[in-house]
């Protein structure tokens, strides 16, 4: 199949709802995710992300939020890390997002009861991250809009069920939609996603490979070079179980919960099964046409 031209939209109720071209968001990622990438992928007709503590102070958040909404009129969204963040900082960042019109909050790490609240008396949308039916049952109750189903394999903290079953049983057992993250790097797997009942894909590992994402160079080649083999499972690094790349890990590492161990994630690279497909670094508007395409291609032979 060939294209000419912008590619086909590709829709979802979700993605109309959010007004964007494709329903795919370019998942947030802590120190990697930057203003830049989402820009890059607000212009590319997807949902970027970052979690808001990628800026170092609230003042630098409010900076970067005022630079986003100078740069694009696309959604966007910002991710609070409710249980890893001090309660001013949580409560500052929410102010400025609701302050600066974010149209979505993803919220990880906690209870996203209040902030729900607050974001639906603005007329914001929240997608709270999962990795099991307990956790999606309260966020279902606490009011959310979707929920971001984490499967196996994920890059960041990650869950152990297969989004074959993980998506579909979340999609059988609630009533908000479902949005499928976990290993996705290409568009057959888009297409696989949204087969399986999900509303959106949310990606996070392809887009450290991206030219726009800040990661040093050392660690794009890794997840370029890196094959699923190369990935780790293991609460050795946070204290919670995440995905990282083997090679990254000092052989000392041992379990710390303290909140110093989040500084880990600098030096110890995370990034999910999804590495096995990933071929290049390349800009985001590429990734974007490339899983695009990919998606048509997958979904044309399903109709051979
Ligand atoms: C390096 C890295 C950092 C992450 N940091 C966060 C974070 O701060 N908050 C969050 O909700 N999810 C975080 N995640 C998870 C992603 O938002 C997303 O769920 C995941 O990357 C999807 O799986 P994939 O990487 O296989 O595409 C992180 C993932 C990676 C790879």
């Amino acid at each position: 199949m060939r294209y000419f031209g912008r590619m086909t939209t590709i829709t979802t109720p979700l993605s109309k709802k959010l007004g964007l071209r494709y329903p795919i968001v370019a998942a947030p990622m802590f120190l990697i995710s930057n203003k830049e990438m989402i820009v890059a992928a607000a212009e590319a007709g997807i949902l970027g992300t970052m979690p808001s503590l990628n800026a170092r102070t609230a003042e630098a958040f409010e900076a970067d939020l005022a630079w986003i909404r100078s740069k694009t009129d696309r959604p966007f969204g910002i991710n609070v890390t409710i249980g890893l963040t001090a309660p001013e900082r949580l409560a500052r960042d929410v102010e400025l997002c609701l302050e600066y019109k974010v149209p979505v909050l993803l919220t990880s790490y906690g209870n996203p009861t209040e902030i729900t609240k607050q974001a639906h008396a603005h007329g914001t949308t929240v997608f709270h991250d999962v990795i099991h039916l307990r956790h999606a049952k309260k966020a279902e109750a606490a009011g959310v809009d979707g929920v971001i189903a984490v499967s196996q394999g994920a890059g960041g903290h990650a869950g152990l069920i297969i989004p074959y079953v993980l998506v579909p049983y979340l999609k059988e057992q609630l009533s908000v939609p479902i949005i499928a993250a976990g290993c996705i790097s290409g568009g057959a797997q888009v297409a696989a996603a949204l087969a399986l009942g999900a509303e959106h894909a949310y990606i996070g590992t392809r887009f450290i490979a991206s030219q726009e994402c800040g990661a040093v160079d050392r660690y794009k080649a890794m997840v370029v070079d890196a094959t699923h083999e190369d990935v780790v499972y293991t609460d050795a690094v946070s204290g919670i179980h995440a995905n990282f790349l083997k090679e990254s890990i000092p052989e000392a590492t041992t379990a710390d919960r303290s909140p110093a161990a989040a500084k880990r994630w600098k030096d110890i690279w995370s990034a999910g099964q999804g590495v096995s497909l990933i071929k290049d670094v390349q800009p985001i508007a590429v990734i974007v046409d490339n899983i695009v395409r990919e998606f048509h291609d997958a979904t044309a032979r399903l109709r051979q």
